[in-house]
């Protein structure tokens, strides 16, 4: 069958697939990936685009709808709506479980290994009951960095799915209150192109905002991108009605340089029992329960001993050479890996009570090329294109010294594939958890536990 963009067809979703999407199989014609679907469900679908690979949909109409289907809680998502949330027309126990079912199919085609996956609810996140007056609504309020896009009249919003197009969304309900109370689309922001607004949780200290911040009360940052017409250029941003306690300003539209135009340009973070010091570009888990849950898991994952010796690549602000540096003890060494300057200097400060903890700063690859003291545990956190091809064959090299492998990761597709490369270089997994800490969204983080396999081989060329 030859599609057209359009066209509504009636189909029936079979499966889940990466990305937040199902897949519906017509018996002729190409595979339909198909948007705001359940697997099962029977549906119209209008056909969003076609390539010479796939066909893009969104469902038109549910013609059978699952049992896990639900009302979505924000009137902006849905088929043609904001892009944000993939799966808020599904319950959270069922979105929990399609993220499971995606990692399970990535690790089946890319690395050939059978596992069942469970897919953790963060706090505040369960159906479990745990919290007598939830603090939050499960699965919103939770999203601690958003960044709208401003458009050409100045409404700061968010985009459409796989569109240009900016929607004035107003409040958007995964945002956690801090950013909420920013207000950030009540303003206009001519000559901007972005607008990050970024939430502390922990206490910190009094900021920079006049506005009368209570001492201890959770602070935010507003980082604004210039739209490149140069309308900004040598205007100062105006200050009225921001009320975050940092304001700053990228360099150029697409610059990792922050110059701060208010306040301390960092936020307070807590996670596994302490606070952070987090600069606003700086990376740090969005959901306020993940970073002390992925402590959790690395260290349980590790089980450092007093005198080891740590490796922590990609290591952002430091958070798990933070939890193993106490735990190896002035006997032992941690040695984090990382290449954003703000980042080294935010971990080199949270890394300051531990003086055999230390930060170099770099790209993973060249600075293991340039050689560093052989190292029994490692934790590894890429970005969402994964490992770099020299780390696996560093960690495979015997005089890495490395045994034992705590890879965190917020794609699935790209864990899978590397964990099918270490398995190739004789590593074995050894465990997989999952933790949705990104309700609502098709994206889910996960912690795979890997263990060298007997001795190790010869060095690769
Ligand atoms: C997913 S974050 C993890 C940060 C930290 N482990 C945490 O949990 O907060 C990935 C980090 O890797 C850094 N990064 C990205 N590519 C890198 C590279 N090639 N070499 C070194 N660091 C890199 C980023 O700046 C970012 O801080």
């Amino acid at each position: 069958m030859n599609y057209q963009t359009g066209q509504v067809v009636e189909v029936t979703a079979s499966d889940v697939a990466h990305g937040g999407w199902c897949v519906a199989r017509p018996g002729s014609g190409p595979v339909v990936f198909v948007r705001h679907a359940l697997p099962g469900e029977r549906v119209l679908a209008r056909i969003t685009e076609v390539t010479s690979r796939l066909v893009r949909a969104e469902v038109a109409d549910v013609l059978a709808a699952s049992p896990d289907r639900v009302e979505p809680p924000c009137p902006h998502a849905g088929p043609g709506r904001c892009g944000g949330c993939d799966w808020q027309h599904a319950a959270l126990p069922a979105q929990r479980a399609l993220k499971a079912a995606v990692i399970r199919q990535q690790l089946r085609r890319l690395a050939g290994i059978e596992r069942e996956v469970t897919v953790e609810a963060l706090p505040g996140d369960g159906d479990d009951g745990e919290s007598p007056a939830p603090a939050r609504p499960a699965g919103l309020g939770w999203r601690t960095r958003v960044r709208f896009a401003v458009r050409a009249d100045g409404v700061a919003g968010l985009h459409a799915h796989r569109s240009h197009e900016v929607i004035d969304v107003g409040t958007c309900l995964i945002a956690h209150p801090v950013i909420t109370d920013l207000a950030i689309p009540r303003r206009r922001w001519p000559g901007v192109a972005v607008v990050e607004a970024v939430a502390g949780t922990g206490p910190g200290e009094s900021g920079g905002f006049q506005g009368g911040r209570p001492p201890g009360s959770q602070q935010s940052a507003v980082i604004v991108s210039p739209d490149g017409t140069g309308r900004t250029r040598g205007h100062p941003v105006s200050m009225e009605g921001i009320t975050a306690d940092s304001v700053l300003r990228r360099t150029g539209p697409h610059s990792r340089s922050l110059a701060p135009l208010r306040g301390r340009g960092y936020l307070s973070q807590r996670a596994a029992g302490r606070d952070w010091r987090v600069s606003a570009g700086t990376f740090w888990q969005v959901h306020p329960g993940a970073a002390d849950a992925l402590a959790d898991a690395v260290l349980a994952a590790l089980e450092p001993r007093p005198g080891d010796a740590v490796l922590d690549l990609y290591c952002g602000a430091g958070l798990f050479a933070g939890v193993l540096a106490p735990a190896v003890g002035p006997g032992g060494s941690v040695i984090g890996v990382e290449s954003d300057a703000a980042a080294v200097r935010d971990a080199r400060y949270n890394l300051r009570k531990w003086p055999w903890a230390q930060v170099r700063k770099g790209d993973v690859a060249g600075v293991l090329a340039r050689g560093l003291p052989p190292a029994r545990l490692v934790v590894a956190d890429p970005p969402r294109a994964g490992l770099a091809r020299e780390v696996i064959d560093y960690l495979y090299r015997p005089r890495s010294g490395a045994g034992r492998l705590a890879y965190v990761s917020c794609d699935p597709a790209t864990l899978a594939r590397d964990i099918g490369l270490l398995v190739a270089h004789g590593w074995v997994l050894d465990g997989l958890r999952a933790f949705d800490a990104f309700p609502m969204t098709h994206h889910v983080e996960c912690v795979a536990i890997l263990g060298k396999d007997g001795p190790p081989g010869p060095e690769p060329d």
